[in-house]
């Protein structure tokens, strides 16, 4: 194994301070070779019983992305009407996802069904079917992020429905929407934070018994 210097270390923790979930993009595309290499991290990922349940699929016709697109606007307008007075402002002046201009979009599944791995640790906890995509997931984010791209997760979408419009097989979850390209401006503050609708916590909690 390769020795990790502290400067690999202290560069690691800046990637992650600076990592950021991306909705404003530039119009350039993403070159492809770039973008596979991105792609490739998910196959580094830990995942439960060696299950390997991710399952990306790209969304690049007209059609399809409307179709998403039409998706969000709805369960945006629905979460909105979930607020009132201030919040309810604030909440309509947030961009919360960037399917209107980001160049590559993803739409990343767990396969449920997998027969993968024959199970095991999924007996019990299912669950970590979804939570292995999720890790896949971050290894993405981290390893586009350390390539100038940005990445932004949309989860404001009706699922059974993204799913029907996409005709994924049956036991495919929806886990992420993935928005990539190059991101307008680099910032180590959430745009939520910026915009004052969440500070962050600032500390973990940590729990001992
Ligand atoms: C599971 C998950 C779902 C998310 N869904 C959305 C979303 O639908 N729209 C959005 O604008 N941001 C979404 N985000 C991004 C979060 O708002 C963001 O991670 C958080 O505000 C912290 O900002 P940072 O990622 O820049 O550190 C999501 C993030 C996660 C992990």
């Amino acid at each position: 194994m390769p020795r990790f210097t502290s400067e690999f270390q202290a560069n690691l923790t800046e990637l992650m301070r600076w990592r950021r979930d991306v909705r404003r993009f530039r119009t350039e595309p993403v070159d492809e070779a770039l973008l596979q290499h991105c792609l490739d991290s998910f196959l580094l990922a830990p995942s439960v019983g060696l299950s390997e349940p991710w399952r990306i699929v790209r969304v690049e016709s007209h059609s399809a992305r409307t179709a998403a697109y039409a998706n969000f606007a709805d369960a945006n307008a629905a979460a909105l009407a979930g607020y009132a007075g201030d919040k309810a402002r604030l909440y309509s002046r947030l961009k919360l996802s960037g399917m209107h201009d980001a160049p590559v979009q993803l739409a990343v599944f767990c396969d449920e069904g997998t027969q993968q791995g024959a199970g095991l640790g999924a007996r019990t906890m299912p669950e970590t079917r979804r939570y292995s995509v999720v890790a896949g997931i971050m290894q993405f984010w981290l390893s586009a992020r350390a390539r100038g791209l940005g990445v932004g997760w949309v989860s404001i979408l009706d699922p059974d429905r993204l799913a029907r419009d996409l005709d994924v097989p049956g036991d495919w979850s929806l886990v992420a929407w993935l928005c990539v390209g190059w991101p307008e401006r680099d910032s180590d503050t959430p745009e939520l934070e910026r915009a004052g609708w969440q500070d962050r916590r600032g500390h973990l909690p940590l729990g001992l018994r």
